[in-house]
């Protein structure tokens, strides 16, 4: 076929290039991170591999101080979960977060609703320890979990923007152990950013289940 001259085709062909690459219409999300349960920022175009916004609040005690960080920004769809996901290593040592994503501009303005960490012990047990600059640690206590914090998870990751490694166990949700690698934690002025996570089975419970 002879590639057509006319202006009018050219056009078209342009159009629908366009349309079927989604480059029409790029995605803007407001784009914030703050102490605290709510964040404003400016509103933001997102690079082109980010097809989603996404809103997390996250609550991480760390050597009994609490800490509460909103973030909003770009993401990835395949890095985000949409999910409430905790993992405790001890009473004053754990990670709460809260994330939703969706695919449309500004879609997350609204912030998340607060979540309030559910403290009734559930009965379970598991091994924990938390570690920087290392992919593994070696259980030194035990957790008590709580709420629905129903598996024992280990978890690696990545302290940003210097890149430190991190390596936790402790009572997890069944969601922390469906962490997508990627997934963002925000802490304060930091980042975490979850590589792997997985369930093990503690011990303890393998004992009770036994008994
Ligand atoms: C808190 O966790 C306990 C133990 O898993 C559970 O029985 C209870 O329903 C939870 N409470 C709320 C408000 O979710």
């Amino acid at each position: 076929m002879k590639p057509s001259t006319k202006p009018e085709t050219f056009l078209l062909v342009s159009l629908l290039l366009c349309t079927l690459l989604g480059l029409g219409d790029p995605l803007n999300c407001e784009v914030c991170i703050r102490n605290g349960a709510i964040c404003t920022g400016e509103t933001k175009t997102c690079p082109s591999d980010k097809d989603s916004c996404i809103v997390i609040v996250t609550e991480i005690n760390n050597k009994g101080s609490v800490g509460v960080t909103s973030y909003k920004g770009c993401s990835k769809s395949s890095e985000c979960d949409p999910a409430f996901l905790s993992i405790t290593v001890a009473p004053e040592n754990y990670m709460g977060s809260n994330t939703r994503c969706c695919q449309t501009s500004g879609c997350n303005h609204s912030p998340l609703p607060a979540f309030r960490r559910n403290l009734t012990e559930n009965g379970l047990r598991c091994p924990s320890c938390f570690t920087l600059f290392k992919e593994t640690c070696t259980p030194t206590e035990e957790a008590l979990c709580v709420g629905e914090e129903t598996r024992c998870v280990t978890m690696t990751g990545l302290v940003q923007p210097a890149g430190v490694k991190f390596a936790a166990q402790g009572c997890g949700t069944v969601t922390a152990c469906h962490t997508k690698p990627g997934t963002l934690v925000p802490s304060g002025s930091r980042l975490l950013t979850i590589k792997k996570a997985a369930v093990f089975q503690a011990p303890g419970l393998l004992a009770r289940l036994s008994e």
